[in-house]
C-alpha cells in the first residue's frame, strides 16, 4: 500500500511542480471572446469600475456624474412616447402595486422574501424597481445588482425583457452571464446570471465585494446551486451588513426560508389570473363522445381492468377515436381507480403517455376552439422530440400555413428560444411543447389552453446503493397548479390533465428539493474549494438537509479519485478539479488528457459528456439511428465513436454542410455547436490552469493514440467500472454493487456480438427498471492498472505496482474472487 501511495503520488507532485511554478494557485479567471464578438471576463461582468480609480475624491466625482448621467437617461426614457407605453404597461403588473412596500422592505430589512403568483412581475419588476430607486437617489453609477435565475435562457429572455423595457440595449444598464455567452458594459449595474455563475464568483470573491443586491429567483424550485447557495449567503450576511439579499419564489412556502433566515419579512404580491377551466382525463374523454367509467373486472387476458367506456364511440371517425381511446384507457388503467398512494403512483409506465390522445385533443382545439396558443406540458427532451415527428406527420398540425409548432426546453439555442416568445400570424395556430421549464421560469404570454401529462423526468439518488435514478415521475400538486395557471394570462384558459381526478388527489404537495435527490460530488467539492470547512457539518446547515449516508459516498467517491485526502482536504488534484466547471471525473479527464498532450480528443469527449446527447435517436427510426451511431465505431468506444462523429462534422462544416451532415447521420446540430464552443471554453480555462502552454493557439499536440485516449478516458471514469463476462453467444455486465447491468440500446457496444477486452468504464449508471449504463468504453487489464485510479474497498479490482530496476511488476487483486494475478513488464 505504501508503494502504491508513492506512486499514485506522481500526478499530484506533478501538479504540484506546475502550480508552485505559477507562483500559488491560478485563480479561475479566464478571458475569452464570448458569441457576440465582445470580450468577455468573468471577473470583468462583475468588475467595479472605481476600483481602477487612483484618488478617492476624483472617483467620486466620477460616480456622482455617471449617476446624474444614468438618472437624466432614466428621465429622458420614461418621458418619451415609448417609454410612456412601457412603463403603462409594467404598472398593470401586481408587482407595481406593491412597488413603495417593496423598496422599504428592502431598505429596512438586510433578507426580504417575495412570493407572488407567477407572472405578476417578479422576476421582470424588483429587480428593476431597486435599480431605479438608486439611480434616482443618484447612486446609480455605485449599486450593482445581481438577480440569480436558475437556467440560462431564463437569464437571457428576462435580461433582454428588462432591457428593452428601459429602453436600452442589452448591455448598457442591463446585462446578462451564462456559461460560454455574456453580455455586460461598464455601466451594467443590474446582471442576470446563472446561480452557477454566482457561486463561481463565490470561489475568487468570499464576500461579494461591491455588490449591494443580492437576488436569488425562483427558489421554490428548491436546485441543489439554489440551497447551497443559501448556506454561503447566509454565512456571508454578518460579514457584509449592508448587503441587502432578496429571496423570490412563486408558490407560497415562503414560511420556511423566512424561518431560515431567523424569520425574514414575506412580502405577498397578489396576482391575477384570469378564471382556467379544469379538465382532467374523464371529462377530456367526454370530447371523442365517450365516457369514463370506473369499473372492476378481470378481462379475457387476465388483466385487471379498471375503467371502461360506457357510451360507445360515435361510428364517425370511429378509427380516429378507437385510438385515442385505446390511450386514453391505457393511461387510466395504468393510473388505476380509487384511492392512490405514492407507492403506486411509482410504477410509472411510459406508454401512458397518450400521444393518441394528445394529438387528438390539439387537432379538437385547433378546429374548434377559439385563437389562443396551446402549451403542451411533456416528460422531457425525448418525449417532446418524438411528439413533434408525429404532429408534423399529422396534415393539420404539420400544416405551417395553420400551425406554428415549436418546442421549449432547458438547453435551447436562444435564437430558437425567442421563437416561443413572438406572436404567429394571424389566422397561425402557436402549439409549444415543453418541459416543466415553461411552468415557472418562463411566461409565454398568449397562452390559452395548456396540456398537462402530469409528468416531469426528475433524478433521484438511491443512496443505499450509490446509484442515481432518472425517472419520469408524477409532478406535485404545486406543480399542476402552476401548469394549469399558464392558461389564464391574457384571457379565460381551459387546462386538459391528461390522468384522473384520483391521480391528481395522490399527488405530493411539493416536490423533493435536489439536494435530497441527486448525487453529492460536485457539491461536495465546491464546499472544500470554497473553505467551507468539515463537509458534513456545512450540509447539516441546509434548509432541509441531506442523508448522511449520500454525504458520505460523495466524500468516499472524492477520495477514490484523489480530488480529497484522507482527512477530507482537497489534494493539489482537487484544487485543479474545482477550478473546471464539469463533474469531477471530466475534469480529472481533461487535466490527464493535457498531461499527456493528447488533449484534442479528450476535450471533445468531455464537451460531449457535458451537453445533451449529440446522438439522436428519434422514436420510429431507432434502428437506422443506431446504425449510423455504429458507423463511428470501430473500437468498442461510444466515447471514441463521439470524437470520430465531431471530427467528420468539423470537416463538413468547413464546406457548409454541417447540417446535412448532422441530418444524414441521426446527429444533433445544436449539440455538435455546443460542443465547438465547449471545447474553446474548457480549453481556455486549462490554458489558465497552467497544465497547457500559454502561447499555445491549437489545442496541444495532436496526439491521436487510440489506446493512450481510451487510457484516459478510463482514469476519468474509474471506478465507473463493470466487468464482461462472455458467455458462449454473446456477453453479460456486472459491477460490484449491482450485480448485473445493462447497455442502453443506443450504446455501440449493446451492438457488439462480443467485446475483447475485460471491462467495460461508463460514465453514468442510471436506474430506471434495471441499472442501465450510458457511454461506455471497453478497456484492457493493462490500462485499467495504470489509469484505474488507487486502493478501495469498493472497487473491482485493486492495483499495485512496484518497480525493480527497469522491471514494472504490477499485483492485482480481484475483490469478488480474492484472486491475485502477477504481471511483470
Ligand atoms: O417573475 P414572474 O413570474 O412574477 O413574472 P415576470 O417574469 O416578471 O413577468 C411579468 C410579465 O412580463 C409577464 O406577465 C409578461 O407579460 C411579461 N414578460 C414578457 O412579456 N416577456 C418576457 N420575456 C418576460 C415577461
Ligand atoms: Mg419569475
Amino acid at each position: 500500500l505504501g508503494l502504491l501511495r508513492r506512486v499514485e503520488g506522481y500526478l499530484g507532485e506533478f501538479l504540484s511542480q506546475k502550480s508552485r511554478r505559477k507562483e500559488g494557485l491560478p485563480d479561475a479567471s479566464f478571458s475569452r471572446s464570448n458569441s457576440s464578438g465582445s470580450i468577455a471576463t468573468d471577473e470583468g461582468l462583475f468588475e467595479q469600475p472605481e476600483s481602477l480609480a487612483s484618488s478617492k475624491v476624483v472617483m467620486e466625482k466620477i460616480l456622482w456624474r455617471r449617476s446624474l448621467q444614468l438618472r437624466d437617461k432614466q428621465q429622458a426614457w420614461q418621458e418619451s412616447p415609448e417609454g410612456r407605453k412601457m412603463l403603462e404597461l409594467r404598472r398593470s403588473l401586481p408587482a407595481y402595486k406593491e412597488k413603495d412596500a417593496l423598496l422599504t422592505a428592502i431598505s429596512r430589512n438586510q433578507v426580504v422574501i417575495i412570493s407572488g403568483e407567477t407572472g405578476c412581475g417578479k422576476t421582470t419588476q424588483i429587480p428593476q424597481f431597486i435599480l431605479e430607486s438608486e439611480i434616482e437617489a443618484v447612486r446609480g453609477a455605485v449599486c450593482s445588482i445581481i438577480c440569480t435565475q436558475p437556467r440560462r435562457i431564463s437569464a437571457m429572455s428576462v435580461s433582454e425583457r428588462v432591457a428593452s423595457e428601459r429602453g436600452e440595449n442589452l448591455g448598457e444598464s442591463v446585462g446578462y452571464k451564462v456559461r460560454l455567452e455574456g453580455m455586460k458594459g461598464r455601466d451594467t449595474r443590474l446582471l442576470f446570471c446563472t446561480t452557477g455563475i454566482l457561486l463561481r464568483r463565490l470561489l475568487v470573491d468570499r464576500n461579494l465585494k461591491g455588490v449591494t443586491h443580492v437576488i436569488v429567483d425562483e427558489i421554490h424550485e428548491r436546485g441543489m446551486n439554489e440551497d447551497f447557495l443559501l448556506i454561503v449567503l447566509k454565512d456571508l450576511l454578518p460579514r457584509r451588513p449592508e448587503l441587502r439579499l432578496i429571496l423570490m419564489s412563486a408558490t407560497l412556502d415562503s414560511e420556511l426560508f423566512s424561518s431560515y433566515f431567523g424569520r425574514a419579512q414575506i412580502i405577498h404580491v397578489p396576482g391575477f389570473t384570469y378564471p382556467v377551466r379544469t379538465h382532467f382525463l374523464e371529462d377530456v374523454l367526454e370530447i371523442t363522445g365517450c365516457r369514463l367509467t370506473p369499473y372492476n373486472q378481470i378481462d379475457d387476458y387476465g388483466q385487471e381492468k379498471m375503467w371502461k367506456m360506457s357510451k360507445q364511440a360515435p361510428r364517425k371517425r370511429k378509427s380516429q377515436i378507437a385510438s385515442v381511446v385505446e390511450d386514453a384507457l391505457k393511461a387510466a388503467d395504468f393510473n388505476g381507480y380509487g384511492p392512490q398512494t405514492q407507492e403506486s403512483l411509482a410504477c410509472w409506465n411510459p406508454d401512458c403517455i397518450g400521444f393518441n390522445l394528445i394529438e387528438y385533443l390539439l387537432c379538437n382545439i385547433c378546429e374548434s376552439e377559439r385563437p389562443g396558443a396551446i402549451l403542451v406540458f411533456m416528460t422531457g427532451w425525448d418525449d417532446i422530440n418524438s411528439l413533434k415527428e408525429k404532429l408534423h406527420a399529422n396534415p393539420l398540425l404539420g400544416d405551417s400555413s395553420r400551425v406554428l409548432l415549436l418546442a421549449c426546453h432547458g438547453s435551447m439555442a436562444s435564437s430558437e428560444q425567442r421563437l416561443i416568445f413572438d406572436e404567429p400570424e394571424d389566422g397561425v395556430r402557436k402549439i409549444v411543447l415543453a418541459t416543466n421549464i415553461a411552468e415557472t421560469s418562463i411566461t409565454i404570454n398568449d397562452v390559452v389552453f395548456v396540456l398537462d401529462c402530469g409528468k416531469a423526468k426528475e433524478t433521484s439518488y438511491d443512496a443505499l446503493n450509490n446509484t442515481p435514478c432518472l425517472l419520469p415521475s408524477w409532478i406535485s400538486k404545486v406543480s399542476a397548479q402552476q401548469r394549469r395557471g399558464r392558461a389564464g394570462r391574457v384571457q379565460p384558459g381551459e387546462c386538459y390533465h391528461l390522468y384522473p381526478r384520483c391521480v391528481y388527489d395522490a399527488f405530493a404537495e411539493y416536490q423533493l428539493p435536489e439536494i435530497l435527490r441527486t448525487p453529492l460530488q460536485s457539491l461536495c467539492l465546491q464546499i472544500k474549494s470554497l473553505n467551507l470547512g468539515s463537509i458534513s457539518e456545512f450540509l447539516s446547515r441546509a434548509l432541509q438537509s441531506p442523508e448522511l449516508l449520500a454525504v458520505q459516498n460523495a466524500i468516499e467517491y472524492l477520495k477514490i479519485i484523489g480530488a480529497l485526502d484522507e482527512n477530507e482536504n482537497l489534494t493539489v488534484l482537487g484544487r485543479y478539479l474545482t477550478m473546471l466547471p464539469v463533474e469531477p471525473k471530466l475534469g480529472k479527464m481533461l487535466l490527464v488528457g493535457a498531461i499527456f498532450n493528447c488533449l484534442d480528443p479528450v476535450l471533445t469527449i468531455v464537451s460531449g459528456l457535458s451537453v445533451r446527447d449529440p446522438f439522436l435517436t428519434p422514436f420510429d427510426k431507432k434502428d437506422l439511428a443506431e446504425a449510423a451511431k455504429s458507423q463511428f465505431s470501430r473500437d468498442y468506444s461510444d466515447h471514441l465513436a463521439l470524437v470520430r462523429a465531431y471530427e467528420g462534422w468539423k470537416v463538413a462544416e468547413r464546406d457548409f454542410a454541417g447540417y446535412d451532415y448532422c441530418w444524414k447521420n441521426f446527429l444533433s446540430a445544436q449539440s455538435m455547436k455546443a460542443i465547438d464552443s465547449l471545447r474553446k471554453e474548457f480549453f481556455s480555462l486549462l490554458r489558465d490552469t497552467d497544465l497547457v502552454d500559454a502561447n499555445t493557439t491549437t489545442h496541444n499536440a495532436w496526439s491521436y493514440d487510440e489506446h493512450l485516449i481510451r487510457a484516459v478516458i478510463c482514469y476519468g471514469l474509474y471506478p465507473g467500472i463493470c466487468s464482461v463476462v462472455h458467455n458462449e453467444k454473446s456477453f453479460s455486465l456486472k459491477t460490484m454493487e449491482d450485480g448485473q447491468v445493462l447497455l442502453y440500446s443506443n450504446s455501440v457496444n449493446a451492438r457488439e456480438p462480443k467485446i475483447p477486452y475485460p471491462w467495460l468504464v461508463f460514465n453514468e449508471k442510471i436506474k430506471v427498471n434495471s441499472v442501465f449504463l450510458r457511454d461506455s468504453t471497453a478497456v484492457s487489464d493493462s490500462m485499467l492498472l495504470l489509469f484505474g485510479g488507487s486502493f478501495s474497498k469498493g472497487a473491482v479490482v485493486s492495483i499495485s505496482f512496484l518497480v525493480f530496476a527497469d522491471c514494472v511488476v504490477f499485483f492485482i487483486w480481484d475483490c469478488r474472487s480474492g484472486h491475485t494475478a502477477l504481471l511483470c513488464c
